[in-house]
């Protein structure tokens, strides 16, 4: 077969983030362009050859034209195998647990994660290692050094293999397997959780919604709810990866899964109804009239996670990503556990599992995971709350208003301003920067600021300290405003602003969120100025 060299000229913008590179389809339309990003990721990479890639997508637009390319990429530069899911489709979760089952060199995850699909979507290439997690950044600082001065990919001439036949296939000394796409990590599921438990909940009668949102998870959660644990046929809604996710965007969340959440307040309405994003990563908790916020959430996980077998004797260490609140700060100090608040983006995540120091994470924005696999992980976190509801016979609601009694209530929200102009973003932050230099003592009405500057991290494994363009504004009696820019978006910037406040006294557990919140919304436009720099009075999405 013949390897072909074919000549190409760099993009100016192949600038990866975080989580890899995410663009316009548009973008990724240009000829060429795929094929760019993924020779100059190869290019960055040692010691491949014959070793296994593990591939597949969320199932969005492009989603298999992508796959065929990289495909032939990746038999042009001499990797040994290739495992992909059957019709490109994978999990994020599920592709970084493939990772590690077959030792593989690495992966390629095609999504935007919860960014819409579609034609006039966004979509977006991620390299994995071996670790199972997101590449490292200096590895992704290479990787876009060198799409700016790369002049060549490699590539075979070959047809494009069927995706949609499980099987093996030969092509040259390539082995092809496409691989049912939910089996490993269904089986991955059993090894973690008591499915006896879980099938004799479901044999209750519990009414149960999960919602795919036309993405990924469609097929893992069918097979998984309905099939292994029995719940009802037709629980699992919105349930086919559609290219366009049926129009819906799949970020599950108060705006974004309106449907669920209607459903999850109405009459007859569920007990239990959960939903995830496009790529299966993040996930959604709510009861019957009770929407469970992440942030409460993992301090749960946190405070049941040993009553799962497989976490028990194991838990000895927790993160979150330092916006998300302090709820889980009260369980780590009941239980003795040690805590890091880590910068916002998995990878310092990542960092504390592969160094045994955290057993579980999680963020604001809908994401948790564990020791068990290097992504957060969505269907895992809706297993874990139906293994806390099936052990202690309690509803969600029950599970949360009884946490609330015993650590307290730490009210969070986080106030989206979508689509600024980056200039304008920029602006506020750099005043937001100035203003914390002189922000100490100050008053405003019942808050008083102890401290407010940058936000700056020590890895706990190489005593290196980052500063972070993180503000963070910290007032007595724990409550406290963070703002950043979002690095995940890809046209215009996204501020997000994030609130807590702490409430010990058990007769306001239940109180409005945003009015609770009014004050510290008041002392963010105030100090921010953000009207002036944006023009913006409010928030374009509140979670
Ligand atoms: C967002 C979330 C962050 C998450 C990331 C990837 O990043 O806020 O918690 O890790 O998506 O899912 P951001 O857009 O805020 O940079
Ligand atoms: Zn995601």
């Amino acid at each position: 077969m013949d390897i072909k060299a074919i000549k190409t000229k760099p993009f100016i913008d192949q600038k990866t983030g975080t989580s890899g590179l995410r663009k316009k389809v548009s973008v990724f339309r240009q000829s060429g362009y795929i094929e760019n990003f993924v020779q100059s990721i190869f290019d960055c990479l040692e010691g491949f050859e014959g070793k296994t890639l593990i591939i597949g997508g969320d199932g969005r637009f492009y989603n298999e034209k992508a796959i065929q390319t990289i495909i032939k990429m990746a038999i042009a530069n001499q990797f040994g195998r290739i495992i992909v899911g059957q019709n490109g489709i994978l999990s994020t979760p599920a592709a970084s647990h493939l990772i590690n089952k077959h030792e593989a060199f690495g992966g390629l995850i095609l999504s935007a994660s919860h960014n819409p699909g579609g034609s006039d979507g966004d979509f977006g290439i991620k390299f994995n290692n071996a670790s199972g997690g997101s590449a490292p950044e200096s590895l992704m600082q290479k990787i876009t050094e060198r799409t700016k001065v790369i002049d060549r990919y490699w590539m075979v001439d070959t047809p494009d293999i069927d995706l949609s036949k499980i099987g093996t296939q030969t092509i040259g000394t390539m082995i092809i397997e496409v691989i049912d796409s939910v089996d490993d990590y269904a089986e991955y599921m059993q090894e973690i959780f008591d499915f006896d438990l879980l099938k004799n909940y479901f044999k209750k009668g519990i009414k149960f919604v999960f919602d795919a949102m036309n993405a990924v998870t469609g097929p893992y959660a069918k097979r998984i709810f309905e099939k292994m644990l029995g719940a009802k046929e037709g629980c699992v809604i919105h349930d086919t990866p559609m290219p366009d996710f049926g129009g819906l965007h799949p970020e599950p969340n108060l705006v974004y899964a309106k449907h669920l959440v209607d459903m999850a307040y109405s009459e007859n309405g569920p007990d239990f109804a959960a939903a995830s994003d496009g790529d299966g990563d993040r996930y959604m908790i709510l009861g019957h009239n009770f929407f469970v916020n992440p942030s409460d959430s993992l301090a749960i996980l946190a405070d049941y996670l040993e009553e799962i077998p497989y976490y028990k004797g194991r838990l000895y260490g927790v993160a979150r990503s330092m916006p998300t609140s302090t709820a889980l700060d009260a369980v780590a100090t009941a239980k003795g556990l040690p805590l890091y608040a880590t910068p916002t983006g998995w990878k310092y995540f990542g960092s504390l599992l592969d160094n045994k120091k955290i057993a579980l994470c999680g963020e604001e924005s809908f994401g948790a995971g564990s020791l068990h696999l290097n992504e957060k992980d969505g269907i895992w976190a809706v297993l874990a709350w139906l293994s806390i509801l099936a052990k202690t016979g309690k509803t969600v609601e029950q599970v949360v208003q009884e946490h609330w009694q015993k650590y307290g209530r730490v009210y969070c929200s986080t106030h989206n301003y979508e689509a600024l102009e980056s200039d304008d973003a920029n602006a506020v932050m750099h005043h937001l920067t100035e203003q914390t230099k002189t922000l100490a003592g100050q008053q405003f009405g019942d808050l008083t600021v102890e401290q407010a500057g940058l936000f700056t991290y020590t890895d706990p494994t190489t005593n290196i300290a980052e500063e972070l363009p993180v503000v963070e504004i910290n007032f007595s009696g724990g409550s406290r405003i963070i703002v950043r820019l979002s690095g995940t978006g890809s046209s215009g910037a996204t501020m997000r602003v994030y609130y807590n406040k702490t409430m010990t006294d058990t007769a306001h557990l239940n109180d409005d969120v945003q009015e609770t919140l009014a004050d510290l919304i008041a002392a963010f436009n105030q100090i921010s100025d953000i009207k002036r720099f944006t023009g913006r009075e409010v928030a374009t999405v509140i979670t």
